[in-house]
């Protein structure tokens, strides 16, 4: 029998359908997140918390464009969020307590401003590293992502990431 984090993957990869963009973002950032947890050392609880919250922060994504006319502006993505994430954890048999934080990691994922603890900066720090491998921000906005780092981890592997966009671009 497989666990509630493998189970919960497989149900949002069957949810995406093959969606190649959104279902690769995922595997990735669950991935990087994973790793950059293990690296801060947070506790095994936050660990698993984390983990989930990595797999569903984009799931509103389909929901909206689905539903509205392919509008999934960040502000009807957290509309819809509450009621996805909890329906995709319940059927997972995450712990009922563990739900609102996994929820609220989720939604804040993009808010770089706001005051955020050590497990939201990490999926934040993540979900930004996929992002630039997968958009190739121009110097200005790489500038503006760099400061939003604070894990010496997340930094290096930005570090890495930006060679890696100077070398295939060569605008940096
Ligand atoms: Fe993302």
């Amino acid at each position: 029998m497989i666990n509630n984090e493998a189970y919960l993957l497989y149900s949002v990869l069957c949810y995406e359908g093959g969606h190649c963009r959104r279902t690769q973002h995922i595997l990735k950032v669950y991935a990087l997140a994973r790793l950059l947890g293990e690296q801060e050392k947070i506790s095994t609880e936050e660990q698993q918390i984390l983990q989930a919250a990595a797999i569903l922060h984009d799931i509103a994504i389909k929901y909206c464009k689905d539903n509205y006319d392919g509008d999934a502006s960040q502000e009807r993505q957290k509309k819809e969020m509450p009621h996805l994430v909890n329906s995709f954890l319940q059927a997972a048999n995450y712990l009922p307590s563990y739900i609102p934080r996994i929820l609220e990691l989720a939604e804040k994922h993009h808010d770089y401003d706001a005051p955020k603890d050590r497990t939201l900066q990490i999926l934040m720090e993540a979900d930004l590293i996929i992002n630039c491998y997968e958009n190739h921000p121009g110097s200005e906005k790489i500038k503006y992502i760099k400061d939003i780092f604070q894990t010496s981890f997340g930094k290096e592997l930005l570090d890495f990431c930006i060679e890696g966009i100077k070398e295939q671009e060569g605008f940096l």
